[in-house]
């Protein structure tokens, strides 16, 4: 049989039931911009991309989050702005990058949906030729009222779609409509995204897990205790020895666990006590919860699943576990009964 396209695998999934004409454009336009991305980052120093980019007043420009913006943060967040803006299938969208939400400009039809994204992600290693990703969930909109930051703050079990493109030596969409997880591979020649891999599958349980270890010296207990024992190896509780990977791309470290299982943590640390987590729950927890679900994996925040949670900030964060399902109940079993320890002693 000959190649799927991204465009025919999306026919057939609006056929099959899975999804209507208006987010399949969405979907197409997501992918458009991506592959622009793709572009631009592939230019590297060519394309005078890399290095932080310059704010108004002539020194470093720093986004919402209070972090330095690189260049290709800003040129991703305008690419995928403008891609959506004029389809007629958003209602609004948001990101990572700006304050609030953006509702589509008067001048073209509103559509039914609303996009969340965040551009760039593991900008720390644009500059170091490393791969780096865009990250996307899809929220329906509420009909016949303006879109405002409050109408995204819906918890991940309602997304309608939730993908990533990762930039690495090939260019990968990764998508799921609620229907499995399901990879297309950019193909440079012909310009169009190639179905590669249909339902990808996490491995239930592992040997490899993902974590810097930089902060574990900020770790809550029950946090130092799993990895304790992750380190003790075969001669520790868990039996076996593990490896460690860190890419300080949560796309590229994500699309590993994807394809070869693993356990994914950015867990709550005392760095930054008030922040909950140094991760995103609409922009990069969510999506990857959804996409990871669907492959047959697990996601939480140590105690409770990610898709649960109901949101009360565009830009809130998150502790992240996710991945193979066996290491993800483990890790949230240790904090569990860390919790249910701490009740009875009446700490
Ligand atoms: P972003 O570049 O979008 O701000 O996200 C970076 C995130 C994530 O991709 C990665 O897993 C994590 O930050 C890396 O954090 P450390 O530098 O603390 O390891
Ligand atoms: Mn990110
Ligand atoms: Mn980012």
């Amino acid at each position: 049989m000959s190649e799927t396209s991204l465009t025919r695998f999306l026919i057939e999934a609006q056929r099959a039931g899975q999804l209507n004409a208006e987010l399949r454009l969405l979907i197409e336009v997501v992918a458009r911009a991506c592959k622009r991305i793709s572009v631009a980052v592939g230019k590297g120093a060519l394309g005078g991309v890399l290095g932080d980019a310059v704010g108004d007043s002539g020194g470093d420009s720093i986004n919402v989050q209070g972090e330095a913006q690189k260049k290709l943060d800003v040129l991703s967040n305008d690419i995928l702005i403008d891609a959506n803006a004029w389809g007629g299938h958003l209602a609004a969208c948001a990101s990572e990058e700006m304050p609030h939400c953006q509702p589509i400009p008067d001048a073209y039809p509103r559509g039914h949906y609303l996009l969340v994204f965040d551009p760039l992600d593991g900008s720390s290693n644009i500059d170091v030729n490393v791969s780096v990703g865009t990250i996307f969930s899809v929220l329906r909109a509420r009909d016949g009222v303006p879109a405002e930051d409050a109408h995204f703050l819906r918890s991940g079990n309602d997304q309608v779609a939730a993908g990533y493109c990762i930039y690495g030596p090939s260019t990968m969409l990764v998508l799921t409509v609620g229907h499995g997880t399901h990879a297309f591979t950019l193909d440079r020649e012909q310009g169009s995204f190639v179905l590669t891999r249909r339902d990808m599958r996490i491995p239930e349980a592992t040997q490899e897990f993902a974590i810097n270890m930089s902060n574990q010296r900020h770790w809550e207990p029950a946090m130092q205790g799993y990895v304790d024992d992750l380190l003790a190896g075969r001669e520790g509780p868990r039996g076996k020895d593990f490896n460690m990977r860190w890419i300080a791309s949560m796309v590229a470290d994500v699309h590993r666990i994807l394809t070869r299982g693993g356990i994914f943590i950015y867990p709550w640390d005392r760095k930054d006590p008030d922040k909950p987590g140094k991760l995103r729950l609409m922009y990069e927890a969510n999506p990857m919860a959804m996409l990871v679900e669907q492959a047959g994996g697990a996601a939480t925040d140590g105690r409770r699943r990610i898709l649960d949670i109901a949101p009360e900030l565009l830009h809130q964060r998150v502790p992240v576990f996710l991945g193979s399902r066996e290491e993800v109940d483990t890790a949230t079993a240790y904090h569990l009964r860390h919790d249910a320890a701490g009740r009875e002693s009446g700490r």
